[in-house]
């Protein structure tokens, strides 16, 4: 058996394994399926200083190898995670992180202060894809300098690992991602969702209530590791790659681009147990290529 863990910035972690946000609830949902301790890591639902209704219905459409939603970040707030929440995981056997959103950066500021309480919290993943409703709406992410603005502002109050998750709607990848880590970003994960759209032509209405929403699934995963080979090489930080990861073989792909570690979203609706399977595919990937560590295959795509 080879050593399967790997140091993402300040995280120790027992295997590179992780599950995405707002694709396996807070884990616990999960627990009758998979052993959640035999994962590196979970991404929880996105959380948001004050509750969120979401979007209305439709908010998911099945597409070609993949699938759109606007779920819009439906929760019931900071405060009642703290509640009710958290101690039903912070004694899960794995890092649980929280993923942190927010439509102003006041909003951010205050939900990583919140969080940084936690003692069984070891770090946040920034989800940086929100429209920032003081600037016109356009997402934080898609801007260097707002980008810049809300990981530094939150670094300020945030003292364990922040993870900065990148949207690829975006021209340069790599300039955001250099914005984000020179403000102060432990590590960065990506890729958010992709903006899509899909259309009933019986109804001739859109799918969704929102008529365009966020791409995942197979469909993105070239772009996904695109971008996280551009990334790999931009910056020092190290890097969380996903987007479309169905199997170990996936996985594998996005750590030879470079990532240290690697996020399961989409598939854990078709298999809720596939990131424990994920787990021993990339297992016995290294028995039967004489690896003896996980962290010799990152970033060791040959050119
Ligand atoms: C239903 C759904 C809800 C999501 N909610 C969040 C969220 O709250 N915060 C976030 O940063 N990303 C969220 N995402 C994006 C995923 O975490 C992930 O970045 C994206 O789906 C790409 O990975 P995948 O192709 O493996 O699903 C969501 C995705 C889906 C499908």
């Amino acid at each position: 058996m080879a050593n399967l863990t790997t140091k993402l910035g300040r995280l120790q972690m027992k295997n590179p394994v992780m599950t995405a946000s707002g694709t396996f609830g807070y884990g616990t949902e999960y627990s009758d399926f998979m052993d959640l301790s035999r994962i590196g890591g979970i991404i929880v639902k996105g959380t948001t200083l004050r509750e969120r209704q979401g979007n209305q219905y439709p908010r998911m459409a099945e597409t070609a190898s993949g699938m759109l939603n606007a779920v819009g970040l439906q929760n019931k707030g900071v405060n009642y995670f703290i509640e009710h929440i958290y101690p039903t995981i912070k004694d899960l056997d794995t890092n649980v992180i929280v993923n942190v959103s927010g439509s102003e950066i006041d909003d951010y500021v205050k939900t990583a202060e919140i969080i940084n309480e936690l003692d069984k919290i070891p770090g946040i993943e920034l989800n940086i894809s929100c429209p920032n409703v003081k600037e016109g709406g356009m997402a934080f992410g898609v801007s260097c300098a707002a980008a810049a603005k809300v990981v530094s502002a939150v670094r300020k109050v945030y003292d364990k690992e922040l993870i900065v998750k990148l949207s690829p709607n975006v021209t340069d990848i790599a300039e955001i991602a250099k914005a984000v880590e020179d403000a102060g970003a432990d590590s960065i994960s990506l890729i958010n969702t992709l903006l899509g759209m899909a259309i009933n032509s019986k109804t001739r209405k859109p799918m969704l209530s929102t008529i365009t929403g966020g791409l995942s699934g197979p469909a993105v995963k070239p772009i996904a590791l695109r971008m996280v080979w551009q990334v790999t090489h931009a910056v020092k930080v190290p890097v969380v790659g996903l987007g479309g990861i169905m199997n170990a073989t996936d996985a594998i792909e996005f750590m030879l681009a470079g990532a240290t570690a690697i996020q399961v979203g989409t598939a854990n609706f078709i298999d809720p147990a596939i990131s424990e399977k994920i787990v021993e595919g990339i297992n016995d990937y290294l028995d039967t290529n004489n690896f003896s560590s996980v962290t010799e295959i990152i970033g060791a795509l040959e050119i």
